[in-house]
Order: structure tokens, then sequence, then C-alpha cells
């Protein structure tokens, strides 16, 4: 079952117990909050020992900001957080084979984590995603579809698939949002228990965004914190369906016009948990942003020069945190993310070099 029989989202209600004393003296994986994590026996544990990545102060526009580096994760994006999770998951209920689709990134870590435990799996991903994702997914043994058209063209093309194979999905399937989740406990262990100010990040379909809420919900539930973050999601100019329900205050996520983008990982013009991400960004009394792509370009070089080695989507992520600055405090604690590693698209990143975009 990845949703409700009333075709809606489905999410997890679970108790999460925190032993700080117990979790710190753990190997430093996402694992570490076993107590957190609703995976009933260890032996379904499928990992590769990921997560825990380095939170690195980098001077942003003279000012010293936190970021996760979740390039670094095995399959090079923080997309394994959730992949970890679900497919442990699949291999406690037996499954045997799937179906997801995905911008690149996801079907990469579903690919790579289904690899590990022999799980089979076909990706459907759109025509013209970066090549390195292509080339993981295919040598991880998955079987690659492109789909001709638009995010949402693949995401329909695998529906179908999924009337009888199942649904991995890493926007319908609750499990991957208890993996992103970890995300949260993570930010909060590394700044000695404390909960940040702020919280930077990019968001298309919301799955590191809703993962964050979740987990910062549940510290805030077990006492571990006195508050929420300040959520702050930052979209693409050229495909902002949130960010324009955001200043305009709509319920429903409206229809948009779309132009191409560098940030291929948050071109979602559908979001999938729309209402829900506004609902959770609202709630934490954070808003939505939009960054350009001569933005992102500067912020991609930027990082690049300072020997971070990002993918575009994440350099909005960054350019977004340019922006934010710009009205923040100066005693604010703020946290963002490197999403994705520079290496999975290169043919993007030669053309930045090349100022062709
Ligand atoms: C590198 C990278 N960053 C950010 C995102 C955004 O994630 P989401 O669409 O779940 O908000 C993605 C999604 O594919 C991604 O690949």
């Amino acid at each position: 079952m990845w949703r409700c029989a009333c075709q809606g989202l489905l999410d997890i209600e679970f108790q999460s117990t925190f032993d700080l004393e117990r979790i710190g003296a753990r190997p430093r994986t996402l694992w570490r909050y076993r107590e957190a994590i609703p995976i009933a026996d260890d032996a379904h544990i499928v990992s590769f020992d990921e997560g825990f990545t380095p939170l690195t102060r980098i001077d942003i526009d003279g000012r010293a900001v936190w970021f996760k580096q979740d390039h670094l994760f095995p399959s090079g994006s923080y997309k394994d957080r959730g992949a970890s999770v679900l497919v442990s998951k699949l291999k406690e209920l037996g499954i045997s084979r799937v179906v997801e689709d995905s911008s690149g990134n996801a079907g990469a870590a579903i690919a790579a984590y289904c690899a590990s435990a022999r799980i089979g799996c076909r990706i459907f991903v759109p025509q013209g995603t970066s090549a390195g994702k292509l080339t993981q997914v295919r040598l991880y043994g998955a079987e690659l579809t492109e789909v001709p058209g638009s995010r949402e063209d693949t995401a329909r093309a695998t529906l179908k698939e999924a009337a009888t194979t199942y649904y991995a999905s890493h926007v319908w399937n609750p499990f991957f949002f208890q993996g992103t989740k970890t995300f949260a406990f993570e930010v909060c262990e590394q700044l000695g228990w404390r909960c940040p100010d702020t919280i930077v990040l990019p968001v298309g379909n919301g799955t590191l965004l809703l993962g964050a809420y979740f987990g910062f919900l549940e510290l805030l539930r077990a006492g571990i914190s006195e508050r929420l973050p300040r959520l702050v999601a930052v979209q693409a100019e050229s495909c902002a369906p949130l960010h324009r329900a955001f200043t305009e205050s709509l319920e429903a996520i409206p229809r948009i016009a779309t132009s191409a983008t560098l940030a291929e990982g948050i071109a979602i013009a559908e979001p999938v948990r729309g209402r829900q991400i506004l609902r959770a960004v609202l709630d934490s009394e954070g808003s939505f942003l939009t960054v350009s792509e001569t933005e992102m370009v500067q912020a991609l070089r930027m990082m690049c020069a300072k020997g971070f080695y990002i993918e575009p989507t994440s350099a909005a992520a960054v350019a977004g945190v340019s922006r934010y600055l710009g009205h923040a405090d100066d005693q604010e604690t703020i946290v963002s993310v490197l999403t994705g590693h520079g290496l999975k698209a290169t043919e993007k990143m030669a053309r930045v070099m090349a100022e062709i975009v």
C-alpha cells in the first residue's frame, strides 16, 4: 500500500524516541536514530553506512552559514536518506520488484539500494535527464525508461505501471520521508542538540523539506527542542508553483507555465504534496523565494571556486541563501544543504564553465 484507498496521500504516525547518550555512542550513520525509524527488524536494514554528513560553515556574502554536505552520500545525493529506509521497508514486506519515477537522483538512489537488497527495479525518467544519473541507474542494474515530455508525463507513465508493480515512489511513499527526516536529527545533534533558527532548502516535490519538517516536529514533541526552525523554501523562477501559491495566499497549487531551468531536480510543476508543503512552511512561520538562472550560475561558480563541486539544482539553494541573507538578522543560525554531487551533471557543468548558460 503506497496510497490511501481514497487515492489520497499516506503519512506515518510513529512514536519516535531519542536516548541522546545511546545515540552519541553509535556509529556515525543515519541509523544511529534507530528508535525513530519505523523498521521492525534490524535484519531488514539496507544500508551503506550512509548519513551523518558533515555540517560545514561556509562564508556566503561575508556571513557564516552552515551547510549539510549531503552531496557526499553513496549515490551522490541526499535521496539516499529516503532510499535506505524505504528499501529496508520493501525488504521487510518481502517485495521483489518495484517501479519508481524521478528527475534522476531519487531513481539512482532507489536503484542503488535495490541492487544491494536484490530487489528488481524499473526507473522512469524524463528525456533529457543528466547522462551521469542515467548511467548510474543502468549500472546499478535497474531497467531504465526515458519518457518524452515533462516530469509530469513521466509520473503519469509510472502510475500506469504502478497498477501492477509496487510503487517505490519517493513522493507518494511515506517511508521515504521517514528517511529524509534524519536530516533534522543530524542538524540538531551537530549543533549540540540545538535547533537552528532558519533552514533554507531547495524544493520541488518537497521530499527533503517535508522530511525535515517531520523530523523537527518529532524533536519538538520529544522535548529535545523548544521550537521549529523557520523553513525557507527555494524554487527556480522558471518553475515555481508553490512560491506563487504562497505569495498569492492560494489554497490549491495553481497551474503554471514553465520554462527550461538548469535546476532539473526542482523542475516540478505539479507537486503531489503541494498543499502539505505549503502548510509545513506556514506552520514554521517560514517563506518561499525564487532564484533566477543567472543567480544559480553565479552560486554554482562561487561554490566550485570554494572547492564544493555541487550540481546546478543544489546551487539553487545556495542562491536562495544569498537572497535570504538580505533580510536575515545578525544573530540568526542559518542552515542549508548541498543536495547533489556535481559529477552527476557533467554536461550541464561544462555548459556553465563554457558560459553557454
Ligand atoms: C540535487 C537535488 N536537490 C534538490 C531536489 C529537490 O527535492 P524535492 O523535489 O523532493 O523537493 C532534488 C530532487 O530531485 C535533487 O535531485
